[in-house]
């Protein structure tokens, strides 16, 4: 392969993936858009044992920690779960405590816009979460 032919594949590969990334941020520009509140929200107070109950992928709670106010709160994810883009990974702590997994690297801040979405409560003072489900 020529100078010439290398640099026109690398300038095509270049533009494929710009217009990659440029299509995933506006489809996730558009999901954030939808974030209206669809019903005013109740939240609620939960023990891990009522957590622990939602462990299916039909059914699907997660506990994890706020980071700025320490609270552990509560998500109902059953509705997200098609729509992850991490895929069936956000099943892995379904029922418990989920904390590393939803704090990861791999989760941009929007994420967490889009998490309050599916956010149901808090778990009661006292708790004790370092617990896994027992799927
Ligand atoms: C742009 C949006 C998102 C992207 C690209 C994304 C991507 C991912 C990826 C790649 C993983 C797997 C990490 C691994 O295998 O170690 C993951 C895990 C996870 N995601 Fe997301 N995610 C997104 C949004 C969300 C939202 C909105 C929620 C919550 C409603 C969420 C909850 C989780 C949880 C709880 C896990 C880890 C489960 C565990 O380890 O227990 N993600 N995500």
């Amino acid at each position: 392969m020529d100078f010439v032919t290398l640099v026109v594949v690398a300038v095509l590969a270049f533009v494929l993936v710009a217009v990659f990334i440029m299509r995933q941020k506006a489809e996730y520009g558009a999901q954030l858009q939808q974030l209206q509140p669809k019903k005013p929200k109740q939240f609620g107070i939960y023990t891990t044992e009522e957590v622990a109950k939602h462990n299916k992928p039909d059914d699907a709670w997660i506990i994890a920690q706020h980071k700025e106010t320490k609270e552990y709160r509560v998500y109902d994810i059953t509705e997200y779960v098609p729509e992850h883009p991490g895929g069936e990974s956000i099943l892995r702590n379904i029922g418990g405590d989920a904390t590393e997994g939803f704090h990861g690297p791999q989760h941009p801040v929007t994420t967490f816009l889009l998490a309050d979405e599916y956010c149901i409560g808090k778990l009661a003072e006292g708790e004790e979460v370092k617990f896994r489900s027992k799927r």
